[in-house]
């Protein structure tokens, strides 16, 4: 039930801080240490290479979840879309193992990879939001969201989840490898549900940004660098997908090999910089687009802040910005949407779950 809220999506998107607090508890073991299931560890050590297979906003989860585990963990990961995967299957490694990634563990893309990848003997942990899924069920592992049930149309709670869920899973590695990570991951995604708190809270400033770049507009550009960049296409894709603006996701740098022309006077740029190896290249391509006559929107995390910011987020652990810094994307949005007289919860062409390839 949606309560006292207006929609699904507001809703779920302030029960975020909840979330990740439901998962520390869920994923803690007797010591109170954040793990999943040993034979789950003992799959991931025992693989070559990882295979996150996923659509949409999961697909995105999939990408920060990538670079968890990539620099925690020091186990290669590749990403595909699984509408491209089962018809244009990649050389597989020698012992692959494959992650597939869906809130309602029903998507027909995702499960005919996964019955690809059953055919092949090929062993598939599932993280989902719904046990007894699809999904689920046909894969040899499940990881649950703990979300609950997620309604709106466009995903917000489900995809923090995904990555509070992927960084729970990359330590677990990490430390069955004997690298050990320098901080306390119970600590961090504490923190996280305490700062996701304050920006859920911040509803009138994303109010603001919405109306004042995103009224009249027909395009948006969202730009980062690094993980900045991930959670920028998730930022765009939550934008078209509720408000029907046409908004393009880009890597700071590849925005000059073509696409700045479309920059125009007016034309909002979105950037995120809460990286702090990138900040000052992404601080130089919003002065690129700013020359071209664009309007800029930074959002920056706090330490790595310069004058003119519109909105600065409490500082997180930095591997783990993603949770924290698509929370004003998805109010922006949300707002962009409402703004536009457009159906938040049940945007035109949309269905929550695509059961079809
Ligand atoms: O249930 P799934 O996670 O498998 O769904 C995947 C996509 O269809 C889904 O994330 C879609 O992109 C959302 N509407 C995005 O908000």
């Amino acid at each position: 039930e949606k309560g006292t809220y207006p929609h699904y999506m507001l809703k779920e998107i302030d029960e975020q801080p909840f979330v990740i607090r439901r998962i520390i508890q869920k994923y803690q073991d007797d010591n109170g240490e954040l793990t999943v299931d040993e034979a789950i560890v003992k799959e991931v050590l025992n693989a070559d290479r990882l295979y996150i297979v996923a659509c949409g906003t999961s697909y995105h989860a999939g990408l920060v979840g990538k670079q968890l585990i990539e620099s925690w963990a020091k186990i290669p990961v590749e990403v595909h879309i699984a509408s491209e995967f089962s018809y244009n299957m990649p050389l597989l490694s020698e012992k692959p193992l494959f992650l597939f990634i869906s809130q309602s563990g029903e998507t027909a893309d995702s499960r005919a990879v996964l019955v690809q990848t059953n055919k092949l003997g090929h062993k598939a942990i599932t993280i989902t939001n719904v046990p007894g899924s699809t999904l689920s069920r046909e894969a040899d592992y499940t990881l649950l969201l703990h979300a609950g049930p997620e309604i709106a149309v466009a995903s917000t709670k489900a995809y923090t989840a995904q990555i509070a869920v992927l960084a729970i899973l990359a330590a677990a590695a990490a430390k069955a490898k004997g690298l050990e990570l320098d901080f306390d991951l119970t600590k961090e995604l504490a923190i996280i549900a305490n700062v996701m708190e304050m920006l859920c809270d911040a509803k009138e400033e994303m109010e603001n940004i919405a109306s004042d770049y995103l009224t009249l507009t027909r395009n948006c550009f969202f730009i980062g660098r690094a993980v900045d960049y991930y959670v920028c296409l998730e930022g765009a894709l939550k934008l078209k997908e509720i408000s029907y603006i046409q908004a393009e996701g880009f890597a700071g740098g590849e925005l000059k090999h073509g696409t700045i022309a479309l920059i125009e006077n007016g034309t909002p740029v979105i950037a995120l910089a809460t990286q702090e190896h990138v900040n000052l290249s992404i601080r130089g391509n919003v002065k690129e687009v700013v020359a071209r006559g664009a309007n800029p929107c930074v959002i920056s995390m706090r330490g790595l802040e310069s004058d003119g910011d519109r909105f600065i987020i409490p500082a997180v652990h930095p591997d783990l910005t993603p949770l924290v810094s698509v929370v004003p994307l998805q109010l922006i949005a949300y707002y962009a949407a409402l703004h536009r007289g457009c159906d938040v919860d049940k945007p035109r062409n949309l269905a929550k779950s695509v059961t079809v390839e």
